[in-house]
């Protein structure tokens, strides 16, 4: 039940979007009259039914048994993408198509103002829909974060780890991207380098491509890695972790790796994806070690309390793209995925304990990234 949850703020936004439609139809065959307007009448229903019919499509292919009925082939991304780029941009159109029949008739002034408010409604979404799907995207920042913990055993202070996240090696984010990326990890000449799901978005997509530039990263004391959710959904787990493992990038699935700094021990615990709305890590309390750093790789930033509960010291984690569409005002970033998390993106802590969330680097969805540029992590411990 929990897993079809996670999908309701974007069924809302898609049937809103619905309902927009029919009521701008509405509006549309009132206004062509009652004589000689057929053809009008014609245009505006094939225009709201087109909309209607791309937005249902959409919804459907959000559930993925759905998805996973279909021919595993390209178009269903960019169908999914257009939908619900359209679902966003109907609200802003329905408010233009507003102003525009409040228009008053009787004041030419007035009407020339609130037309042009309407055009700029409509403007607006499609310049920021085209500055965050070209340039935005594209603006990878590697993002160096210090990450404070008391007590941190003394070999512990320094450790370099690298982080590469959401991936969704795609048309979205090409090949030379991603080896871009793998560099600027290299550069921060890692300890560790981690990599924690979302290599792909779909079957299509070139999964071993992306193992093997992921297995260019260059760090001291190896790569390591846990399973995202679209590994999941495409059945990829298994084939993942074998490939990765022949590549020298070794996934941990429920599965620990403990090794050693100088005389500090660092037991280094990873989880497949975990289903969001819990319960979380359960049965895994196995993964810890008693009087070690314990540190937790989740593809699902929201374990986070259950991991501090069991013992980590620091959960490192993506999935949420950082909001990928996240919209900032007053200090407060708004975004979707803040509707189901309260970790979207950064540092946090409670307790004695640390939690990091990359934005990651790719998309999904919508091929468009705002106010949650892509991201290569870099974070560096630091006893306090
Ligand atoms: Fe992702």
């Amino acid at each position: 039940m929990t897993s079809y949850l996670r999908h309701l703020p974007v069924l809302i936004i898609f049937a809103a979007a619905v309902a927009l439609h029919v009521v701008a139809w509405r509006w549309g065959v009132r206004a062509a009259g009652a004589r000689a307007a057929w053809a009008r009448k014609v245009l505006v229903s094939l225009a709201a039914g087109s909309g209607a019919a791309l937005l249902l499509t959409g919804m459907g292919l959000e559930f993925t048994h759905m998805r996973q009925a279909m021919p595993q082939q390209m178009w269903i991304f960019f169908v999914r993408g257009a939908s619900l780029a359209w679902a966003l941009a109907s609200g802003w159109l329905f408010l233009a198509l507003w102003l525009w029949r409040a228009a008053p008739s009787f004041d030419s002034r007035r009407r020339r103002f609130v037309r042009a408010a309407g055009a700029a409604a409509v403007a607006a979404p499609a310049v920021a829909g085209g500055y965050g799907a070209f340039i935005a995207r594209t603006h990878m920042q590697a993002q160096e974060v210090e990450i404070r913990l008391a007590d941190l055993p003394p070999d512990l202070d320094g450790l370099r780890i690298s982080q590469l996240t959401d991936i969704h090696l795609s048309p979205f984010l090409s090949l030379k991207q991603l080896a871009r990326a793998v560099s600027l990890a290299n550069e921060w000449r890692p300890h560790l380098a981690l990599v924690t799901g979302d290599l792909v978005t779909g079957r299509v997509d070139p999964l071993d491509d992306c193992l093997r530039e992921l297995a260019k990263l260059r760090p001291s004391d190896g790569i390591f890695g846990c399973l995202g959710n679209h590994e999941g959904y495409i059945g990829a787990g298994s084939y993942c972790a074998r490939e990765g493992y022949r590549l020298g990038i070794r996934f941990l699935r429920a599965e620990t790796r403990y090794m050693r700094f100088g005389r500090a021990g660092l037991n280094l615990a990873g989880v497949d994806y975990q289903s969001m709305g819990g319960p979380y890590l359960s049965g895994l309390e196995r993964l810890l070690r008693e009087n070690r750093f314990n540190m937790l790789l989740s593809h699902n930033p929201d374990v986070f309390p259950t991991a501090v509960e069991q013992g980590y010291r620091l959960v490192v984690s993506g999935h949420t793209h950082g909001g990928q569409l996240a919209l900032e005002l007053a200090g407060v970033s708004f975004s979707l995925p803040r509707l189901f998390t309260p970790y979207v993106r950064g540092l946090y802590r409670e307790k004695d304990s640390a939690l990091y969330v990359s934005r990651g680097l790719g998309t999904v969805g919508i091929p468009v990234r705002l106010g949650a540029d892509p991201e290569v992590t870099l974070i560096r411990l630091c006893a306090s």
